[in-house]
């Protein structure tokens, strides 16, 4: 089975680089499930999450980069009044984390899309519609030339806040210690967010995250993971 060229130009698009990713490949079986559950629960291009039949008043959260679903599974399982909306534009990891969504019973709580996350809070969005993003582990661009690609920049932390309701949260992790002060600082400076653990800080892990792939990867590595957290005033 081959996705057909409709689908993938409205579920589908290939052009954003992501850090040290090599081709991932998308099974027969994954792909079922992407026909299956995308034309239900995907957010297309054209769709904003107004459309995207959640139920009114349901906490909305996001999770950007969600890589393999780990993170995003972990929270429909632990969150049952939240409604999910993960972004993530590696297509293999699209794929794993609707068929595990699906295997534990909670797909039809979340919405997915494979699209950039710039463009998903851009154009699909609305002000203060969020009460919750979490970005676990984004792609580190260690070259000093390539730090432009970073997703936390200036103009993103802004969206960001201009897409939380006040009151709403910000959560990232890092397992690379340049990346995670990289945050800290451009976080720290935005205005409308407040870093729970003062100017500067980190806060402790929380005690029931699971360790997502890039987590395990770091601390196979000898790195140490930190964490943030923001609350929008
Ligand atoms: C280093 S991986 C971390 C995956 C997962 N969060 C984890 O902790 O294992 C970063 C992920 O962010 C995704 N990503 C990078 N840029 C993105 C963007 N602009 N919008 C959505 N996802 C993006 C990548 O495809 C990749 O899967």
């Amino acid at each position: 089975m081959r996705l057909s060229k409709e689908f993938r130009d409205q579920f589908i698009q290939h052009e954003m680089r992501t850090h040290g990713r090599k081709n991932g490949f998308v099974t027969v079986g994954q792909e079922a499930r992407l026909l299956k559950w995308l034309p239900v629960i995907g957010l297309s291009k054209e769709r904003t999450l107004a459309d995207a039949n959640l139920p009114s008043g349901a906490p909305i959260v996001m999770e950007i980069g969600f890589g393999n679903g780990d993170f995003l599974v972990h929270l429909a399982k632990t969150h049952p009044d939240w409604m999910l909306v993960g972004v993530e534009i590696y297509l293999p990891g699209v794929a794993k984390a609707v068929c595990r969504l699906d295997d534990v019973g909670e797909i039809q709580r979340c919405r997915i899309t494979q699209l950039p996350a710039q463009f998903v809070l851009s154009n699909q969005v609305a002000e203060e519609q969020l009460d919750g993003l979490f970005i676990n582990h984004p792609d580190p661009w260690p070259k000093t030339r390539h730090h432009k690609r970073r997703i936390i920049q200036k103009d993103f932390a802004e969206l960001m806040v201009t897409r939380l309701k006040p009151g709403g949260f910000i959560k990232l992790a890092s397992d690379k210690a340049d990346l995670a002060e990289w945050m800290r600082d451009v976080l720290d400076t935005t205005p409308g967010l407040s870093n729970v653990a003062g100017v500067g800080g980190f806060i402790e892990r929380d005690a029931d995250r699971p360790e997502t792939k890039f987590e395990q990867r770091g601390n196979k590595a000898g790195r140490v993971s930190q964490f943030l957290h923001y609350i929008k005033a």
